[in-house]
């Protein structure tokens, strides 16, 4: 039976254990989107990850939807990630970039003005976001059209090229959470009729054609979904049908790993959607959201996933695999150090042993 330190073959790579790390907004680039040294200290802390998947990561310029966020469509943040990368690999471990577009999460102030895009022209209602002009809701999204959906596919496609060049062993499409492939996946926010709107296989349309394209530029893909999230206002008709659809249809490409949210941040929409993955979807199955360790060792020697990430317990245990293995006790996340800025409550929390 597999445990929490049995290694994991995900395409080429030897994981050396299933305990991942998520991918998580810290909000520590420089001025324009610029992963810097800070960033790479922290996630070098971070290596014994079975695999580390960077936080999510602007495909496009002018699609920001978090203050202080990082980028990879330019030389520059290329160039700034690299600093990460050799510092995990130096460590002996394995990252993979998540890539995004914020779609209708995206605010003028963030970007120069910009209004958002989305599938369809609806605002997300009842959240707020941090802005340079302090917290500030939501606006209304205008629709895309179309025409422009090819120009957000070779995003994605020249941002994982980057993502190659900076050093990362693959990438991560963030289909996740409200942001716009999800948007677009969802019926509660894509309500368009042609070719991107309409039945799942439709709507699932652009982020087939994001896989495909990615796939072309990297030698390891992966996919997050979170088809019961509430967060960002999102919801569909049918969650349970979309990731059975999904499961199912993602085996026609090379997406090495599904790296599935089994809940709702918010608490209101329940489901299983870690079966219908499991018994329809033939690569890596990665389960994340709220799992303590046991619970983890326990899904994963019965087989139910094959890896398990973790989110806050990384951010606040640069050792995490060290210290499940001793059992020892766990440092506290502090959720008013989340988004920044500074190194306080990114790079100092202390590991068991002390770090280089
Ligand atoms: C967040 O920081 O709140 C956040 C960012 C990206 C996600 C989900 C949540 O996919």
């Amino acid at each position: 039976m597999p445990s929490l330190f049995s290694p994991l073959q995900l395409g080429t790579l030897q994981l050396p254990n299933r305990i991942w790390m998520a991918p998580l907004t810290r909000c520590r680039a420089e001025e324009g989107h610029l992963p810097g040294p800070l960033m790479a200290q922290y996630y070098g802390q971070r290596a014994g990850a079975g695999l580390i998947v960077a936080e999510a990561t602007m495909v496009l310029e002018g699609n920001s939807s978090f203050w202080h966020e990082p980028g990879i469509y330019n030389q520059a943040q290329i160039e700034g990630w690299r600093l990460t990368t050799e510092a995990v690999h130096r460590a002996g471990g394995h990252i993979v970039l998540q890539l995004w577009h914020g779609g209708r999460a995206c605010h003028p102030l963030l970007n120069a003005g910009r209004q958002p895009v989305a599938p369809s022209p609806i605002a997300i209602s009842g959240e707020t976001l941090h802005t340079p002009e302090g917290k500030q809701a939501y606006v209304l999204p205008r629709e895309l059209r179309d025409e422009e959906l090819p120009a957000i596919v070779e995003g994605f496609r020249l941002a994982a090229r980057a993502a190659m060049a900076a050093g990362f062993d693959g990438v991560e499409i963030h289909g996740a959470n409200g942001y716009l492939l999800d948007a677009f996946l969802r019926d509660g926010s894509n309500r368009r009729s042609g070719p991107y709107g309409g039945p799942i296989e439709q709507r699932a349309r652009l982020l087939l054609e994001v896989l495909e394209a990615v796939a072309t530029e990297t030698p390891l893909m992966g996919l997050r979904l979170s088809p019961l999230n509430g967060y960002n206002a999102m919801g569909d008709s049918d969650p349970i049908g979309l990731i059975t659809w999904l499961a199912q249809r993602l085996n026609q490409l090379p997406v090495a790993y599904l790296h599935l949210m089994r809940g709702d941040f918010l608490g209101q929409q329940q489901g299983d959607v870690l079966s219908p993955v499991r018994e329809h979807y033939k690569g890596v199955l990665v389960a994340n959201m709220g799992y303590t360790a046991e619970e983890a060792a326990a899904a994963i020697a019965s087989g139910a996933v094959d890896a398990v990430a973790f989110g806050s317990a990384f951010l606040a245990n640069p050792d995490l695999p060290e210290r499940f293995r001793r059992g020892a006790a766990l440092n506290n996340p502090d959720p008013a150090s989340f988004y920044g800025p500074g190194p306080v409550g990114y790079t100092d929390y202390p590991s068991l042993e002390p770090q280089p």
